[in-house]
């Protein structure tokens, strides 16, 4: 027999960009605007449900993290997208938290693969880049794009970067919550 799906993930996010979804790290735009722009990049380039939602919630690491401006401000590397994908593991799929444990893997590959991608990283994203280890070599590349979910980590990076205009408008939280509840883990 088919097991139900757990919402209560889908409680604990909405609860999680309440509290933390209005604060910035540094771009000009708030984490909620950034996680909704992200999805919307994401399905303007017909992206399935699961990465969608890894667009969305790629970056929730950032609002679990204690103070993740301080943590840019100290050139210190929070390691968002471990803790974010660890804490998405207890109620999604592969699908959504694999591509959110690669995206910072992922922009470091693409500055070795995409001579344009560098120039074009925010100043923020830039910044990190150099504390998150800066751009991969040769082989760092070839390894990468051999890991399972390398290619959705590449496309999550590549809509983290169209996610940053403050003057955007995109649908509610709830409507990519909704998409977000395709990528629940079935409980057995
Ligand atoms: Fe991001």
């Amino acid at each position: 027999m088919a097991g139900n799906v757990n919402k209560s993930g889908l409680l604990a996010l909405k609860a999680l960009f309440q509290k933390h979804g209005g604060c910035t790290y540094g771009e000009g735009v708030t984490q909620i605007e950034h996680a909704l722009q992200c999805a919307v990049a994401a399905q303007a380039d017909g992206a399935m449900p699961c990465q969608v939602t890894a667009a969305l919630l790629h970056d929730v690491g950032h609002m679990l993290h204690e103070d993740a401006r301080q943590a840019l401000l100290d050139r210190v590397d929070d390691r968002h997208e471990a803790l974010g994908a660890s804490w998405l593991k207890q109620w999604f799929v592969d699908e959504v938290s694999m591509p959110v444990a690669l995206h910072v893997e992922a922009k470091r590959y693409l500055c070795h693969v995409d001579p344009g991608y560098h120039s074009g990283l925010s100043p923020v994203s830039q910044t990190t880049l150099a504390m998150q280890g800066g751009p991969m070599t040769a082989e760092q590349a070839q390894a990468f794009r051999l890991r399972p979910f390398a290619e959705e980590a590449v496309a999550v990076r590549r809509w983290d970067e169209i996610g940053k205009d403050p003057a955007a408008v995109t649908p509610s939280l709830d409507y990519f919550l909704e998409i977000a509840a395709r990528g629940l883990r079935t409980a057995p």
